[in-house]
């Protein structure tokens, strides 16, 4: 059950969070990974058992060669995860000050990197693949001052729902995840002060999302016994889509 044995699985952003974490459980579950990002992690690709090919997902160019080489070396792709990704420019702002080009790099970085990973991939996918990619709650969600980021995650689930239909025929699945703040090092580019406060204060489940727990729903959706699900935004946000946290309602109710 859940096994991945033997499949070929590609993971973007890989060097670190959740990445890393899929990598690790990839490798664990039985399949061959191919470690991509653009930060070095030859060394963390041995530790972990998987390959290292450094790839810069912005760049069509890189995301192509890194498909080609997984498929030349493997013989096929079974499962592609566009997990790559982040927020880009000059920091969070409302919309009305924001240059254009922070949305233009995020888009960049967060959605054309996925629309890259499905366009170079689907050739060397057999029947039956899975493609799962990294969207955010902010993608089904706005989110004030990051609009970029919210523009770009937003895109990523609608190319996800279009690719699913567009592939369905070749029973290939494409969905994509929605998690909720988690706990790794792109958490704490605010230095993890107030922000995180306030994401721990606003989930249901009061405490930040594990780069473990995402992995976890990857490993689900890309396992042949999750055969059935595909075009769908999964949030993974400790109950935060659900409503209003009993952390934010108590005190203000304790204050009427
Ligand atoms: N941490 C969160 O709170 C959170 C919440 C929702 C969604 N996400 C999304 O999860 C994904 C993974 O983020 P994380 O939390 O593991 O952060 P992280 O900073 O731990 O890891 C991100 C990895 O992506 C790599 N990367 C960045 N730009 C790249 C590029 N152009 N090409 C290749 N690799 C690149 C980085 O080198 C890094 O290894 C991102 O898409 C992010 O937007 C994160």
């Amino acid at each position: 059950m859940f096994s991945l044995k033997g499949k070929v699985a590609v993971v973007t952003g890989a060097a670190s969070g959740i990445g890393l974490a899929t990598a690790k459980r990839f490798v664990v579950a039985g399949a061959n990974v191919v470690m991509a990002d653009i930060a070095d992690a030859t060394a963390l690709a041995k530790e972990v058992g998987g390959l290292f090919i450094k790839t810069d997902v912005t760049s069509e160019g890189q995301v192509k060669a890194l498909m080609d080489e997984t498929a030349r070396k493997y013989g096929r792709i079974d499962i592609v995860i566009n997990n790559a990704g982040g927020g880009d420019g000059e920091g969070p702002n409302f919309i009305q000050y924001l240059p254009a080009k922070d949305f233009e790099s995020s888009y960049r970085l967060n959605a054309m990197s996925v629309v890259f990973g499905i366009k170079h991939s689907v050739d060397h996918m057999v029947n039956g693949g899975s493609i799962v990619s990294t969207a955010s709650l902010a993608g089904v969600q706005g989110a004030p001052t990051y609009g970029p980021y919210v523009a770009s995650k937003s895109a990523v689930v609608g190319i996800t729902r279009t690719a699913a239909l567009e592939l369905a025929a070749r029973n290939i699945r494409v969905n994509c995840v929605c998690p909720g703040t988690v706990d790794t090092p792109m958490a704490y580019t605010d230095g993890g002060g107030a922000e995180l406060k306030i994401a721990k204060l606003m989930m249901p489940l009061g405490r930040l999302c594990k780069a473990e727990e995402v992995a976890a729903l990857f490993h689900f959706l890309c396992a042949d016994d999750c055969s059935f699900i595909s075009g769908q935004a999964i949030c993974i946000d400790g109950g935060m889509t659900a409503g209003l946290s009993m952390g934010l309602v108590l005190p203000l109710l304790e204050n009427l």
